[in-house]
């Protein structure tokens, strides 16, 4: 109670918790209201309430009697989730609802192009139409914090300024093809392990620059309709009843007008989530439905509360228009055109880490390719406990190489070892013990196997990596190794025939310190969607020229990430310094006192590395990393030169624009992803070392040359001033860097900004 009341009262004395001063976003949702007045006026207290709860699993409703349709959701972010009993989790078993696998968060982010996020979201739309869909579940633009945390394989990046570039692009996408966004999960659900009830406590400026700024670009860039409410506490309050999240921050500060729904369960209170902004509990009604009409009773909330959310939802329903039952499911999710995006973003997606000169694979005379690794056979569309896709069509790595390259070379394949299966439930000592000794066997076999397989071939395509029984859902990765014993297989192959290219099907990082020296070549090719075996094979055999960058680190080992680095993960190692100086940073705002003395807690999660997420921490800590950030080859190379800037002093309301010479001096056609880095020379704050600013993916012919400009909004390079709880300025001398990835900088420019 003390620290609800602190809490509030922050609030009231510091009404300056908005943006810039700049004008509140104006919603086009806001256009509805006249007409809702209209509605809500002849609506009873029952009927409004009967809109603030889950219908079905999937639905919530609208109001027949005056020709309200229900709202329909659909999971979202990857693909459009298959069609599930009204109330339960299993399938209807239908023909029709089989959706394109699109590829999942980390790969899109990895494409660092805002085009085809945009183009995803275009698709992921249609998909959802055909379907009947009001709301797609997504995207997940929670920052990936953790390398093992569960989701990371659904979230885009560590970085908050790529993540929003790639969610205005997947709002826009479909948003201006009929369906509504829901943005999730907000905020700070970073951690799957005790997500329902872990505390995230954290100050007022890495929330603002590190955790939100996805989430507000969505909502002001691209008029966003609906967020999700994260699982997780945010500094003592739950999401679904945050006031600070919700109220002042979601809709206050940054003009959202559209709807608020909680997570999955994740709905703790009547009048304190009503109030605070919530507007539907999925999927039930233990607190938005009777006890919500017995609170407008017996006078704990207004009825005017009431009005308000369901205007909220009203807006959204009268802006995206129903589709009659009849109308829908006519015809099968998948369509082609949206499977061309799906192989588009794939193609695009695949990072080459490291290549000695063996790829691409050269396929003249015939070669024996020995495809080894149960990933190459793996679906990863669905799995674990997160949302799946019903598929139509997942082509597997093998599949595509089969497919890309017929009979011009002898593909053979082993399985290798015995992929993670997701199980539920605790075995008995017994069980386990049987299972451990069935599995030695089992795992002998498949390695010799492997290993005759390995010795006739002229090259081995080790496909391994993670799935989606490792990273999922509901749960964090205990470690980031390569798991089913990969590590120890490829030593044994690597004795017989050491020409191995290494492909890795993982969403998030994996610790490739066995892999790396014994690869001639390693590439990452995520949860890469329908086409994801197609673009695979292209990209080896050279069709097309790799051309994702990371959109994270990969960490030599994980105890050198942040979070791990502090202990700030597993929670419970409390580090007093670093949190006591956070705290007195921040006062009583988003950190009350009663909530620090808890820090040992197991469900406390202390960001004390505050802004230092990602290679933020590894840049500023001069600590070595395995791949850098943005980190990606192509089968070309390119010349950076020419820096020049528009002007060499700024003022704060200018735009700095650069401009660059890039040169393709390889052989073939590629894209290269040029990155701007703002460096601060002598600022009056602390800051990270450096930080993305801006980026740009240029295809360029062999020989070619272009010239790239790349513009940042001095407004952007602002900090959040927790004194004054808003954005401010701090004008001082900066370096902007330019490079093709956090650790490759190749051309620096320093400037003044006034
Ligand atoms: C997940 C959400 C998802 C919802 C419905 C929850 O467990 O956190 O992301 O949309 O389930 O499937």
């Amino acid at each position: 109670m003390r620290i609800a009341k602190i809490f509030l009262m922050a609030l009231i004395v510091s009404p300056l918790m908005g943006s810039t001063a700049d004008k509140v976003h104006q919603s086009k949702l806001l256009q509805y209201d006249k007409q809702i007045d209209g509605i809500i006026s002849q609506m009873t207290l029952e009927e409004k309430v009967e809109m603030l709860h889950a219908k079905f699993m999937f639905v919530s409703a609208g109001n027949e009697r005056l020709g309200i349709a229900d709202v329909k959701y659909a999971d979202g972010p990857f693909g459009i989730r298959e069609e599930m009993q009204p109330k339960g989790w299993a399938g209807l078993g239908w023909e029709t609802d089989k959706a394109t696998f699109f590829p999942t968060g980390s790969a899109l982010a990895a494409t660092w192009s805002p085009e085809l996020a945009y183009q995803y979201g275009t698709g992921m739309a249609r998909e959802a139409r055909l379907r009947g869909k009001d709301m797609i579940l997504g995207p997940a633009i929670n920052i990936q914090r953790i390398p093992t945390g569960g989701r990371t394989y659904e979230y885009l990046s560590e970085d908050p300024f790529l993540s929003s570039r790639l969610a205005v692009g997947y709002t826009n996408g479909v948003q201006e093809n009929g369906a509504a966004v829901c943005l999730k999960h907000f905020a700070l659900n970073n951690q799957e392990n005790n997500r329902g009830t872990v505390n995230a406590i954290i100050g007022e400026r890495a929330m603002r620059e590190i955790y939100f700024p996805p989430f507000r670009a969505a909502v002001e860039e691209a008029d966003a309709f609906g967020a999700m409410s994260a699982y997780n506490k945010v500094n003592g309050f739950w999401c679904a009843e945050n006031e600070i999240l919700l109220n002042k921050i979601l809709r206050q500060e940054w003009g959202f007008a559209g709807m608020v729904i909680s997570d999955w369960g994740g709905t703790h209170s009547t009048v304190g989530s009503v109030k605070a902004g919530l507007n539907v509990e999925m999927p039930s009604k233990q607190y938005l439905g009777q006890a919500l009409i017995d609170s407008v009773k017996a006078g704990k909330v207004s009825e005017e509360i009431v009005n308000l959310r369901v205007r909220e939802i009203l807006r959204v329903r009268l802006a995206i228009k129903a589709i009659p039952e009849k109308e829908a499911n006519k015809e099968m999710t998948s369509q082609p055109a949206q499977q061309k995006i799906a192989y588009d973003v794939a193609s695009k997606s695949i990072v080459l880490l490291k290549n000695e000169g063996v790829l691409p694979l050269q396929l003249k005379n015939k070669p024996i390719i020995a495809v080894i690794g149960a990933n190459a056979t793996q679906i990863m569309a669905s799995g674990g406990m997160g949302a799946g896709v019903k598929t139509l069509y997942e082509v597997t790595p093998l599949e595509g190489l089969k497919n890309r390259i017929g009979d011009k070379a002898e593909i053979i394949f082993a399985k290798g070892y015995e992929p993670v299966k997701f199980s539920w439930g605790r075995k008995t000592p017994e069980q386990l013990e049987k299972e451990k000794q069935e599995k030695e066997l089992v795992a002998n076999e498949l390695i010799k196997e492997a290993l005759e397989m390995a010795a006739k071939a002229n090259v081995v395509l080790f496909i391994g990596g993670d799935n989606r029984s490792v990273e999922t859902e509901g749960s964090d990765r205990k470690d980031i190794f390569l798991p089913s014993g990969q590590d120890e297989l490829i030593r044994k192959i690597a004795a017989v025939n050491p020409n191995i290219v290494t492909v890795l099907t993982s969403g998030a990082p994996n610790d490739l310190n066995v892999v790396k020296p014994l690869s001639k070549a390693l590439l990452i090719s995520w949860f890469n969607g329908t086409e994801g075996g197609n673009a695979l094979a292209d990209v080896l055999i050279g069709n097309i020229s790799p051309s994702g960058r990371l959109p994270f680190t990969i960490p030599v080992k994980l105890e050198d990430s942040p979070a791990y680095a502090l202990g700030n993960y597993p929670q419970g190692i409390k580090k007093a310094d670093v949190f006591a100086k956070l705290v007195a940073e921040t006062e009583t705002v988003d950190k009350p006192k009663d909530e620090a003395s808890k820090s040992n807690d197991p469900n406390t999660a202390n960001y004390s590395e505050e802004s230092l997420v990602g290679y933020r921490w590894f840049d500023t800590k001069n600590v070595k990393v395995m791949y850098p950030f943005g980190y990606g080859l192509t089968y070309s190379t390119f010349e950076y030169s020419g820096l020049k800037t528009n002007k060499e002093k700024y003022g704060k309301d200018d735009v700095i624009s650069i401009s660059i010479v890039l040169k393709n001096t390889g052989k073939v056609a590629a894209d290269e992803v040029a990155q701007v880095y703002v460096h601060r020379i002598n600022p009056s704050e602390e800051w990270p070392q450096k930080e993305l600013k801006a980026f740009s993916r240029i295809p360029i012919n062999p020989g070619e040359s272009k010239t790239v400009i790349l513009e940042i909004p001095v407004k952007n390079l602002q900090y959040w001033n927790g004194k004054k709880h808003a954005w401010d300025d701090d004008l001082c001398k900066i370096e902007v860097e330019v490079g093709a990835s956090a650790g490759d900088i190749k051309l620096k420019k320093e400037l003044t900004l006034k």
